[in-house]
C-alpha cells in the first residue's frame, strides 16, 4: 500500500514536471526576437556597434594607413559622414558609397544594427 502511494506520488510528479517543461521548452522554440530602435543615442547605441565594426580599420591611429583617410573615432568625426549621407550609404549598401563593413564577401553588418543607425541618423543623430 505504502508503496503504491509512493508510486501514484512519483507519478504525480513526474507528470507535473513534464507539463511544465513542455511549457518552458514550447517558450525556448519560438523565442520574441525584437530589435529596440527606441530613443537611439550615439553614446548609448551607436559608438559600441561602430567599435565593434569599424574602428579597426577607421580610428584615429588607423583610418591613415588601412581606412582610406576615412576617420569615424568620436562623435565629431562620424557626424561628417552622417551629414554627407555615406555612412548610411556604405552600410545599407545602396550603391551610392563603398561597401561597409569592408570584407571580401561584402558581409553587411546584422539587420538590428543597420536598422539601429537608420533610425538614429533619420532622427537627427543625436550625440546622447
Ligand atoms: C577592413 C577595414 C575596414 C573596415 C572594418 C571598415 N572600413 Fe570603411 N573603409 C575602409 C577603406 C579602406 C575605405 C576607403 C576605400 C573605399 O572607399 O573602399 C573605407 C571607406 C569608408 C567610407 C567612405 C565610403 C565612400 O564611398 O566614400 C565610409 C563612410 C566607411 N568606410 C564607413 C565604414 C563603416 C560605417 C564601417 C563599419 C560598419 C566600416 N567602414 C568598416 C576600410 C574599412
Amino acid at each position: 500500500m505504502k508503496t503504491s502511494i509512493t508510486l501514484a506520488i512519483v507519478a504525480f510528479c513526474a507528470i507535473l514536471s513534464t507539463t511544465g517543461c513542455y511549457y518552458d521548452v514550447e517558450e525556448e522554440l519560438y523565442p520574441v526576437t525584437t530589435c529596440d530602435t527606441v530613443d537611439m543615442s550615439f553614446d548609448t547605441d551607436i559608438v559600441a556597434i561602430l567599435q565593434r565594426e569599424c574602428l579597426a580599420c577607421h580610428s584615429n591611429a588607423a583610418h591613415q594607413s588601412i581606412g582610406g583617410g576615412v576617420n569615424l573615432d568620436g562623435y565629431d568625426n562620424v557626424k561628417t559622414y552622417v551629414d554627407n549621407g555615406k555612412l548610411l550609404s556604405s552600410i545599407t549598401h545602396d550603391g551610392n558609397a563603398s561597401f561597409m563593413p569592408k570584407s571580401a564577401n561584402n558581409r553587411k553588418l546584422a539587420k538590428c544594427e543597420i536598422d539601429k543607425i537608420t533610425v538614429w541618423i533619420n532622427d537627427g543623430a543625436r550625440k546622447r
